[in-house]
């Protein structure tokens, strides 16, 4: 019996829920629990960690799945990891749900980093207007770059003070338009922005809306994952699922 468990958090998460109900699929949704109001989905719906790579085993069994669609966040690296080692261990089939990665284009000024530290390390010295649109993780390393100005765009309002003594915040849940991203950095008065190689449509509009701006993008690639099986559209994962239940592994 096929019973999928889709690891979401994501656009393509929520698509992929829509092609699976519509289905009429066996399967269950499962959020972080990171944001207090999260898109209501399709299909029964589980909430939280599973504890690490040993509760997630047991969840498995516990729940008896039989495949594992891996759509979370390409930086959500924690989960993507032990999504991969429980599949290993258990010999539930896994796959991927992969946005391919963003490359520049003619016009983009792009300074590409290998991660969070180095994207403070390569702002300016001088007082400088950044939109910071890395999400409500991660920002405490840029206390150390207390000269300049940073707009967060959060999902929900910021539960304590912030580490960053000279910010500004948002709240917007994507997906979001080119029109609307370039008129918040003009009106912010926005000279760089520094976001995550997330990749897909969804967050694109912020690197459009910076190069019709002629702005400086600080680009923070992706976590390495241990290889895996890997699709890019959910008509991809469908056509896997039809046929995952006769082999083994990862
Ligand atoms: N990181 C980002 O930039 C980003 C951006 C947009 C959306 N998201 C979404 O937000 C969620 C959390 O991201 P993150 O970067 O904090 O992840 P992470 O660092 O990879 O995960 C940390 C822990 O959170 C739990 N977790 C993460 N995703 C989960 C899921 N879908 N279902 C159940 N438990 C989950 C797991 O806890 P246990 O070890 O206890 O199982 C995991 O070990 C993800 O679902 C991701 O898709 C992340």
């Amino acid at each position: 019996m096929t019973r999928i468990l889709l690891l979401g958090g994501t656009t393509e998460a929520s698509a992929m829920a829509r092609a699976l109900a519509v289905a009429g699929a066996d399967a269950v949704f499962s959020y972080a629990g990171r944001t207090a109001r999260p898109v209501v989905q399709p299909l029964p719906t589980r909430v939280g960690g599973f504890g690490g790579v040993e509760g997630l085993v047991a969840y498995l069994g516990h729940e008896r799945i039989s495949h594992v669609i891996d759509a979370t966040h390409p930086f959500a690296a924690q989960m993507s990891r032990n999504a991969h080692a429980a599949c290993a261990a258990t010999g539930v089939p896994l796959i991927a749900f992969e946005r391919p990665a963003w490359r520049a284009g003619p016009g983009d000024l792009w300074t590409c980093v290998p991660d969070v530290a180095a994207a403070v390390a390569a702002l300016p010295e001088a007082p400088a207007r950044v939109f910071l649109a890395t999400g409500k993780q991660g920002l405490e390393p840029f206390a150390s770059r207390s000269q300049h100005h940073y707009l967060l765009r959060l999902v929900d309002p910021p539960e304590g003070p912030l580490p960053l003594p000279d910010a500004t915040v948002v709240l917007a849940r994507g997906p979001f338009a080119v029109e609307a991203d370039r008129a918040l950095m003009a009106a912010h008065g926005i000279t760089h922005l520094v976001a995550k190689n997330a990749g897909g449509a969804g967050a694109a509009a912020k690197l459009v809306a910076a190069r019709a701006l002629a702005l400086p993008v600080i680009l923070i690639d992706r976590p390495v994952l241990p290889p895996r099986r890997s699709a890019a559209t959910v008509e991809e994962v469908l056509a896997w699922l039809s046929h995952a239940g006769t082999e083994r592994g990862v």
